[in-house]
């Protein structure tokens, strides 16, 4: 059953919390364990959903995984690595992007692999084309069945020539973890270049494979013969921590964010201190606060590395619905990441969304049907309402405008955001939060 939460807003957020690993690296240095002949180690691994659906699909394919949350450590043995059945890799279907990265690794340990339809969050349609075309051009058969991909590659995986059309964080890793182990040189132009994924260049360097990464976007790899494990401590989560930022803000709050890593973060810092937040920096952490005062609009456009992310765009409205005068967000890098200001609007926010390309950039989406800019019109006080929880990102974005609108909201569907979010209910309430679970 879906769990509700009671909100009781209209209190700033004060206090402390800890962010740890971060979701868009840990999931992928533990698929990247796979290609290793040697147990890995992998630390400040944080107890979120993606961390146990890898885990579970981990150890369907015979890896002994043995992960500790409180010390947040995870072991990776990949030595007995062995095909798994289909229908219990199917169970895992449509809770996670993570799975379609198993396909490099599965294919250098046993020739195949099958990834299920992928899930994820709904805030475009996410195509994989990119993914599976690059495996193609390292020589892999990709064949569509109902449920999901069958992949093999019965005489080796092969070094190549790819280039993106667009910098895609997960083809790039993708192209990572398949080049790693392939027959020869490799060269991948139009790259992502997210800290993310230089966390994963760091942890394939310790299991031992070649790459260099050029300021173009291009990386080159050298396909080695044999991979050993790694240990390593994973970068913190710089959306998490951008969120709680986002949250002192929205609240006119107070919160020291400890684990926040200044150099993940100084788009965001630099648009936070624009719109008026206060911040100090510290090697234990950042310090977010509200420094009283009308907070500034501002013209903002979300973009890949090192632009402004667009997992940040959606807390950060919140906070802009309480800024004066126009704010202008045009989301770059989904379709349809806008989607969730209409529960805003019902609690009171002053916010349209347009299919034009509103600020510098002319982006992908331009001149389609799709609503990727919007305007917001502030300071607008926000009501309480009951509200349903859209997406990841999104869900965190409706906890933040529940707890600053006055009044009592019920959230619905919570549980989607422990897929990115530590215990947030332990957070929010460590934050001097009025929440209450409903069930
Ligand atoms: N795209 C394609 N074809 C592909 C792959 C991507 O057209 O084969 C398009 C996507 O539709 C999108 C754009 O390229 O418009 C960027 O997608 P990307 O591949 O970079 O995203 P991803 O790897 O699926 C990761 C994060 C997202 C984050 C994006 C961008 C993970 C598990 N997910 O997704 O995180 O928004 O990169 O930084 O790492 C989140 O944490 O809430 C989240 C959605």
């Amino acid at each position: 059953m879906e769990r509700i939460l009671r909100v009781n807003g209209g209190k700033p957020l004060t206090g402390e919390i800890t962010v740890r690993g971060a979701k868009n690296f840990v999931p992928k240095a533990m698929v990247a364990s796979l290609l290793g002949t040697q147990p890995s180690v992998l630390s400040n691994v944080p107890r979120i959903r993606d961390v146990d659906v890898v885990s579970e699909l981990l150890t369907l394919h015979g890896v002994r995984v043995n992960y500790d949350p409180g010390a947040g450590t995870i072991t990776l043995d990949p030595s007995n690595v062995e095909s798994a059945h289909v229908a219990d890799i199917d169970a895992l279907a449509g809770s996670s992007r993570i799975p379609i990265l198993f396909c490099g690794p599965l294919l250098h340990r046993l020739g195949e692999a099958f990834i299920p339809d992928l899930g994820g969050c709904n805030i475009g349609g996410r195509p994989i084309d990119f993914h599976l075309d690059t495996l193609r051009r390292f020589g892999a058969e990709v064949t569509r069945t109902e449920t999901g991909t069958h992949i093999s590659a019965k005489n080796g995986l092969k070094g190549t020539k790819i280039h993106l059309p667009y910098p895609s964080v997960g083809a790039t890793e993708q192209t990572l973890l398949t080049a790693v182990m392939a027959e020869g040189l490799t060269e991948l132009s139009g790259a992502a270049i997210e800290p993310e994924i230089m966390d994963l260049i760091n942890v394939l360097q310790k299991m031992g494979a070649i790459m260099s990464v050029d300021t173009d976007r291009t990386i080159r790899i050298e396909g080695v013969k044999e991979l050993s494990g790694f240990r390593h401590t994973s970068l913190p989560d710089r959306i998490e921590a951008a969120s709680w930022a986002s949250a002192a803000l929205a609240t006119k709050g107070d919160i020291f964010v400890r684990g926040a890593h200044q150099p993940d973060m100084t788009t965001f810092l630099n648009t936070y201190r624009k719109v008026g937040g206060a911040f100090d920096i510290s090697d234990e952490g950042i310090h977010f606060w509200h420094p009283g005062g009308e907070l500034n609009s501002i013209v903002l456009e979300t973009n890949v590395h090192p632009g402004f992310m667009t997992d940040w765009q959606q807390p950060l409205v919140v906070a802009l619905t309480q800024a004066r005068g126009l704010s202008i967000m045009h989301e770059t890098v989904y379709e349809d990441r806008l989607g969730f200001t209409s529960a805003l609007k019902e609690m009171g926010a002053n916010i349209q969304t347009y299919r034009e390309c509103l600020g510098g950039l002319q982006c992908r989406f331009g001149q389609r049907n799709y609503r990727h800019s919007a305007v917001i019109s502030g300071p607008t006080p926000l009501r309480a309402a009951d509200i349903t929880v859209p997406d990841l990102r999104g869900g965190f974005s409706y906890l933040i405008a529940a707890l600053a609108a006055e009044g009592t909201s019920r959230v619905y569907g919570i549980d989607v955001i422990s897929r990115g979010y530590e215990h947030f209910l332990s957070k929010l309430r460590a934050l001097n939060a009025d929440v209450e679970l409903e069930n």
